[in-house]
């Protein structure tokens, strides 16, 4: 269980508006996986370092085979009334010193589906999977500097920022200036 700083964190974690369901996904769910992950690429490219040109053709295999769970990573979706409105991975690092560590990639809700607690919830839930399933130590993240709203919820699960990359990402020609944080396990394990 989760004494300490995450059960403040669970505890604030408000029901959501809606009933919306999170579970792992499985190769069965690349179409949806890749249908949602498109769009959050195009709307929201300064949340993330991949690019809609680099995705648009990875041929769907490929993508169910990314998003299998696998003993190292997994991928999260929220699913109201059988369809996708958000999805969140975790992957932890591949080397051996790396490997107490776990990274959250490509966290997105679509616009209706937020403000409702779904990026709560698939947090949560990859945190719980971090602790217990991975087993890791830490949970590091990189965000936009301006996104007010994801820092506010990481923050709200305790994580903290570590450092600040500027000009991190370049998107359109612009910089994009990057927080990097991380999240420790309650008991300090
Ligand atoms: C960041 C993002 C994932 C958050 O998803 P979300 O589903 O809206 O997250 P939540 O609903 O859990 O929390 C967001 C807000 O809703 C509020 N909220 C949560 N549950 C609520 C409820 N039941 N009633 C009212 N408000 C609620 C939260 O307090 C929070 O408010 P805040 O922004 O003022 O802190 C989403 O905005 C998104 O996809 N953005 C674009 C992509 C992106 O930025 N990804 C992150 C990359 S690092």
């Amino acid at each position: 269980m989760w004494p300490n700083k995450s059960f403040d964190a669970v505890a604030q974690v408000r029901p959501c508006v809606t009933s919306m369901q999170v579970r792992l996904l499985a190769p069965q769910d690349a179409h949806a996986f890749q249908s949602i992950r498109l769009q959050g690429l195009i709307e929201a490219p300064t949340a993330f370092a991949s690019s809609h040109e680099e995705e648009a053709s990875v041929p769907i295999e490929e993508i169910a085979r990314r998003i299998a769970p696998k003993p190292d990573g997994a991928v999260f979706g929220a699913f109201s009334e059988e369809s996708i409105r958000g999805v969140l991975g975790i992957q932890r690092e591949g080397m051996q010193k790396l490997s107490h560590k776990a990274a959250i990639w490509g966290m997105y809700v679509v616009p209706e589906a937020r403000s409702q607690g779904c990026g709560a919830r698939l947090l949560q839930c990859a945190l719980e999977y971090a602790w217990h399933t991975l087993g890791v130590h830490q949970v590091n993240l990189g965000v936009n500097t301006l996104n007010v709203s994801a820092i506010k919820l990481y923050r709200r699960f305790g994580f903290e920022v570590f450092g600040t990359e500027q000009g991190s990402l370049r998107v359109g020609g612009l910089p994009q200036d990057e927080y990097h944080m991380v999240c420790r396990p309650p008991d300090g394990a």
